[in-house]
């Protein structure tokens, strides 16, 4: 088959992110210039250079006044973010800081994670995960939108800190299997990283 998406899909489920898949998950935990907490997920992610390393992720437009999301709003306020990695024991937690709650009301609470403070940046982390990577941003792309008026973002950050908890570590490396990552593919499904192998 093929298909012109700019013309609709011909299938029951648009496949286009079960096709770019899996995607890491950032869970962005930002504060707004009234200081409040907050902390969501998004799997349009990925590192996009090593040296000095730095981030991307990308955010839809939101049905409310701005048209942002309350992440991209607060990164707009205070310019920094901190991305935790979600490990599969984490998912449900994850899950719950998806839903959409006011802002200024803080997922840490909803989700019952503790925040922890950060070394370089205001956000703070979500003690409960292993790897937490504090960003600040350095630049911020309109990318191409349906509905203008709930734009596409695109959110650059360089990683100025990173953390790892010492028991992901054996001999110098990351150990995957400790780690226990979990990835986000197309539709509501994920993936959980169980085996890997060496090239
Ligand atoms: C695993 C997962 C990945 C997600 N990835 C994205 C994404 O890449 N971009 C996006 O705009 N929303 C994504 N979402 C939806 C947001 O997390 C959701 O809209 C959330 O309410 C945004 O919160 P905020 O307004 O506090 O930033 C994702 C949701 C889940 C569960």
């Amino acid at each position: 088959m093929f298909y012109s998406p700019e013309q609709g899909h011909p299938l029951p489920f648009d496949p286009f992110k079960a096709l770019v898949s899996p995607r890491p998950i950032a869970w962005i935990s930002t504060v707004d210039a009234n200081g409040a907490f907050n902390l969501a997920p998004y799997s349009f992610f990925n590192a996009v250079a090593g040296n000095p390393p730095q981030v991307m992720f990308a955010s839809g437009g939101a049905p409310r006044e701005g048209g942002q999301k309350d992440t991209v709003r607060n990164i707009r306020e205070t310019g920094a973010f901190v991305i935790n990695l979600v490990t599969w024991e984490l998912r449900n937690q994850m899950l719950k800081t998806a839903e959409d709650i006011p802002h200024g009301e803080s997922e840490f609470d909803s989700a019952g994670l503790r925040p922890c403070p950060s070394e370089r940046v205001l956000p703070p982390g979500v003690l409960e995960c292993p790897v937490r990577l504090e960003c600040r941003k350095t630049q911020m792309v309109e990318l191409l939108s349906e509905n203008p008026e709930r734009p596409n973002v695109a959110v650059f950050g360089e990683v100025v800190g990173v953390y790892i908890e010492d028991r992901m570590l054996q001999e110098g490396k990351v150990d995957a299997g400790r780690l226990d990552l979990i990835a986000r593919m197309g539709y509501q499904d994920y993936t959980r990283i169980t085996e890997t192998f060496t090239l």
